[in-house]
């Protein structure tokens, strides 16, 4: 990533209250592909090698301190305007101000920003004689509600003009601000110190910079990308759309990396996934955060993965569940109806069918039978169950936590067991078997005889 030969600090604008999210949580704070928002926009800042990256927030947020953390935020002390918010954040910049940065202002409630646009509006700056300014536009069939970019005969920028300021001329512009901005740092701070509040919304705009700026004869330039980069969170629906718009990336990397998705729209993703190779994956399946699927394996249909990793040529689902910091081996198969929390399973282990496993180790080749429950609660604490290579476990086995099950051990089927067993040994617990031939008749005759009126 080119990143321009000056250090670079960013600015990340996050101290907007979010009112239309009618939210107890901070907007910005809001999970998009498993994290919030402001961590996508700050994992892009990252990826620049910033000196520094400092978040604008409102008096109070501290939950969107702690997200950030070991970036430092700015509070702003009231909500005056964009160009007011940057103002907070001149303290924390000093240094890197000082040192010549050129700072970069991104939107915490734009998750969608790539890091190529950003270099390209960076390296607009790498030039020589480049402009002082460089505004991020994009075209637009329908412009309501942002700010226009109005170009003079030259096609240099003159201004931006806010929706409620323009005139109708100038609303008729189809080019906006997206929002960001780059810009030689020292500068962008004394301009921004400069604004007033004569506008019709009595707010400190951070747009009144291009109008300074060209004064000063520091020039404006404008790096255009397209709308779905810009796009901005303020509502429950345009959180939605921009799920939308990162989990159609991901899932289109997971295919560029050579995953097959049967049907791409229904597997939903998280900013973490990682997919191997000739890995397939069937309609309808969930991947919460920290999930890794290696090569040639396959998730079935309406399985719901989440921090598990799954080892080579192994088939999950469908239908099963995996999660709570699980582990799968090369080759091992996990059936329908199949939960396993914090499990790790050997080479080759199996539960086919109907399952629950908590944390437990099933060794490799080990099978666990249809039915097989791992009591790992009493109710107040868990424990784990250990079951070694090769041993198995007949159809509906409790196994009462903690225990061991010994290596080739196997557990007949509809025993509980609630101490170890020793490796090959065979162990069952079952009731006596009674079997009373030629009774079933007449004990249903008498039923009826003494059957309640
Ligand atoms: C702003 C731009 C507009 C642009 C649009 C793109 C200005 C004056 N207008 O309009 O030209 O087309 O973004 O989306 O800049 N914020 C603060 N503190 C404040 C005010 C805002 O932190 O005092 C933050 C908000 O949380 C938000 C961002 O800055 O993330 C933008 O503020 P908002 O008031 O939504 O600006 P727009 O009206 O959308
Ligand atoms: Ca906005």
């Amino acid at each position: 990533m080119t990143a321009g030969k000056r250090p670079l600090a960013v600015v990340v604008l996050a101290a907007g209250a979010g009112t239309r999210m009618k939210s107890a949580l901070p907007k910005v704070l809001h999970p998009v592909a498993g994290r919030p928002m402001i961590n996508h926009v700050l994992a892009v800042a990252e990826s620049l090698g910033p000196a520094k990256i400092v978040t604008v927030v409102a008096p109070g947020m501290e939950a969107v301190a702690a997200a950030v953390a070991p970036h430092p935020v700015a509070v702003q002390s009231q909500p005056l305007g964009t160009a007011h918010a940057v103002l907070a954040a001149r303290e924390a910049l000093a240094p890197e101000l000082a040192a010549g940065a050129d700072v970069l202002v991104l939107y915490g409630d734009g998750p969608l920003i790539t890091p190529e646009t950003l270099s390209r509006m960076l390296e607009a700056r790498a030039g020589e004689a480049p402009p002082a300014l460089v505004w991020l536009g994009v075209q637009l069939s329908d412009p309501t509600g942002y700010g226009r970019l109005i170009l003079d005969k030259d096609g240099a920028l003159a201004r931006i003009v806010e929706e409620r300021d323009a005139t109708e001329k100038e609303r008729a512009v189809d080019l906006i601000w997206g929002g960001l901005l780059a810009g030689e740092g020292k500068l962008l701070f004394k301009l921004a110190a400069a604004v007033d509040n004569k506008n019709a919304k009595g707010e400190y705009y951070l747009t009144s910079l291009v109008r300074l700026g060209n004064a000063a004869l520091a020039r404006s330039a404008v790096v255009e990308c397209g709308f779905e980069e810009v796009l901005g969170v303020n509502s429950r629906s345009e959180l939605a759309e921009a799920e939308a718009h990162l989990q159609q990336r991901l899932r289109r990397r997971a295919m560029a990396d050579g995953a097959s998705l049967i049907a791409p729209e229904t597997v939903t993703l998280s900013w973490d996934t990682v997919i191997g190779r000739d890995v397939t994956i069937e309609p309808y399946v969930i991947f919460g955060p920290g999930v890794e699927v290696e090569e040639g394996a396959v998730i079935h249909g309406f399985s719901h993965l989440a921090d598990v990793r799954i080892g080579r040529e192994a088939t999950v689902g469908p239908f099963a569940r995996v999660r709570g910091g699980a582990s799968l081996g090369e080759g091992v198969r996990v059936g329908n109806f199949v939960e396993l929390k914090a499990v790790q399973m050997g080479d080759g282990a199996k539960a086919a069918h109907l399952a629950y496993l908590g944390d437990a180790t099933v060794g490799a080749e080990a099978n666990i039978g249809a039915g097989t429950i791992t009591a790992n609660y009493n109710g107040v604490y868990k424990s784990r169950t250990e079951i070694a290579a090769g041993a198995s476990t007949g159809s509906n086995s409790v196994l009462i936590a903690p225990m061991t099950l010994g290596e080739g051990a196997i557990v007949g089927a509809g025993s509980v067991m609630s101490t170890d067993v020793p490796a090959d040994a065979i162990a069952t617990t079952r009731a006596p078997l009674d079997i009373r031939t030629d009774k079933a008749a007449r004990y249903r005759a008498r039923l009826k005889e003494t059957k309640p009126s």
